[in-house]
């Protein structure tokens, strides 16, 4: 039977993956923010998690502005990264999991979620970044499922419809009949806004209550509407909303492993919280 092992959200900033390339980690300026991730090295070596399902946005990659799906999940054998002008190195191919896609598409779709289905796409940073701050050494130990939340063009998926969904890919993954120890992860955020009047906006009071919350009151953000978030979060802050769907697909209740916020990264206050599911924990002990 497969099991979430737990739910890891982090900022996906493609500053990062240049940092990674110049092997930059210990610079002043870097070292906060990597070193947050040294408790999340540890924790992994005990997860041993072997497959990654990932709520990430595509920037325009694999999705341009004249097609764009609102939900959209990967169900390839193979997935490629490719050059998005940020300068970062084209990292090595991602392996697929095609049979835990297909039955996360049967449940989803089965559960109203009208999913776009794609056996080919490339993963841009908000994918790539976050899979090297896991696993710097390179060599992907984990097989992946994608799935990107529109957050480039409005109109947007709620918060609600966001968390709605990631409950849906908790339930998937919870009947899904093969061995599998599945970590969920969701990247973006925290406040950002890249440009406009308001470029470089920051709202650490917003960003630290969200923290707070995703650990035992998600619901409580599941009331923002788009323009709330938004207007609270900035422009591009919205991709708190892919930290709303993860946090869906933890069963139960929560427990905070680890978390860890640095400003600025880029123009981002960059955020990271590793959670596990308290009931199933309880379950595998009493099991
Ligand atoms: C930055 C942040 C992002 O989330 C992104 O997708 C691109 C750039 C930044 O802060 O530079
Ligand atoms: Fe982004």
């Amino acid at each position: 039977m497969a099991e979430i092992v737990g739910c890891l959200m982090t900022s996906h900033v493609p500053a990062i993956g240049s940092a990674i390339a110049r092997s930059a980690q210990q610079d002043p300026y870097w070292k906060p923010f990597f070193d947050g991730f040294k408790a999340v090295h540890a924790w992994l070596e005990r997860a041993r998690p072997d497959v990654v399902v990932m709520f990430y946005n595509d920037h325009g990659l694999n999705f341009f502005l004249d097609k764009m799906p609102t939900f959209a999940i990967g169900a390839a054998p193979v997935y490629h990264n490719a050059d998005e002008g940020w300068g970062l190195p084209v990292l090595p191919p991602f392996r697929g999991d095609s049979i835990l896609s297909w039955h996360l598409i049967e449940h989803l779709v089965d559960a109203n979620f009208d999913m776009t289905t794609c056996q080919e796409m490339l993963l841009d940073h908000a994918f790539v970044v976050p899979m090297e701050l896991l696993w710097p050494q390179g060599a992907w130990p984990v097989r992946v499922v994608p799935i990107a939340i529109n957050t480039v063009q409005h109109p947007l998926p709620s918060a609600a419809r966001c968390h709605a969904l990631g409950q849906a890919v908790g339930q998937a993954i919870k009947s899904f009949p093969q061995e599998a120890r599945v970590l969920i992860l969701g990247t973006g955020g925290l406040s950002h806004q890249l440009d406009g009047q308001r470029a470089g906006f920051i709202n650490k009071d917003f960003d630290l209550m969200c923290m707070d919350r995703l650990v035992n009151d998600p619901a409580a953000l599941t009331t923002y509407t788009n323009r709330e978030l938004v207007e609270q979060a900035g422009t591009q802050g919205v991709e708190i909303l892919m930290w709303i769907a993860a946090r869906g697909a933890l069963p139960g209740r929560a427990r905070k492993v680890h978390s860890n916020y640095h400003v600025p990264i880029s123009n981002t206050a960059a955020g990271l919280l590793l959670l596990e599911s308290v009931d199933a924990k309880a379950r595998l002990r009493a099991a």
